[in-house]
């Protein structure tokens, strides 16, 4: 099982992830604000890699069943419904709802490599059941960390630390032969520097001393659990929604 992994996803190739196993990894916060409203009950994510493609596309759906979520710079966009802090997603705004998905660089992933034959959405709060799907399937995959803008370099430690988490879980499976790729490796590596605390590591990272500073402190203790959230977001169709077997805490 030979495991690839991608620094940033603007540096990926549409054409390359089709027909791929693929991870889109977001900690910070896009993947686990998706884990989260999944397990509160929301129907479904349609990402969008734009704020006109968000305004589009809820046009032609019914408003009460859609939602406009997602951030610029961290915040809430205008005219939006809610932001990209896991805590706004409660049952009770969510329930039964589709959320048309708007963010920097998470949403952007998910759009890009929504060819792929299995598309997971991945993070700390859904890990040990990405891990577990992954072993089940036994078939090569690539783990895309979302990143951040290639403007600031394009590299996050806190989503290359995760898919180091993934991949030291995956060795734990004893039938399981990986063949590491070098980033795959480096990942690793920094998964065993920093795995200790992932709680200190979220905070010491440049997103999340950004976050803090704008005032969203608490979701990074939200982002830093370990199998708190324990759902399976996958591709379906035109969005993501819950692995097929899977319900919602609703
Ligand atoms: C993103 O997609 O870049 C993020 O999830 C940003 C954030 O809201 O923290």
């Amino acid at each position: 099982m030979k495991i690839d992994l991608l620094f940033c996803a603007s540096l990926l190739d549409e054409l390359h992830m089709r027909d791929k196993n693929v991870v889109v990894i977001d900690v910070l916060r896009s993947s686990t604000t998706i884990a989260t409203a999944l397990r509160n009950g929301a129907r479904e994510f349609i990402p969008v890699d734009s704020i006109e493609k968000a305004v589009k596309v809820s046009g032609s759906l019914f408003g009460d069943v859609t939602l406009r979520g997602g951030e610029r710079n961290g915040r809430m966009i205008q005219g939006f419904n809610l932001g990209n802090s896991p805590s706004e997603y409660t049952e009770a705004v969510v329930k039964g709802k589709s959320i048309i998905f708007c963010t920097t660089n998470g949403s952007v992933a998910l759009v890009r490599c929504r060819h792929a034959k299995n598309l997971i959405v991945g993070t700390f709060v859904n890990l040990g059941a990405v891990v577990e799907f992954l072993a089940s399937l036994r078939e090569d995959v690539i783990l895309v960390c979302a990143g951040r803008p290639l403007a600031v370099g394009g590299f996050s430690l806190e989503d290359t630390v995760c898919a180091g988490m993934m991949i030291a879980e995956l060795e734990l499976h004893e039938r399981l032969e990986l063949e590491l790729s070098d980033p795959s490796a480096a990942a690793r590596s920094l998964y065993r520097t920093h795995g200790r605390s992932i709680g200190k590591m979220l905070k010491g990272s440049e997103h999340g001393r950004y976050l803090k500073e704008i005032g969203f402190a608490a979701d990074l203790n939200l982002c830093a659990g370990i199998d708190t959230v324990p759902v399976l977001p996958m591709w379906q169709e035109t969005g993501v929604r819950l692995g097929k077997g899977q319900q919602s805490s609703s």
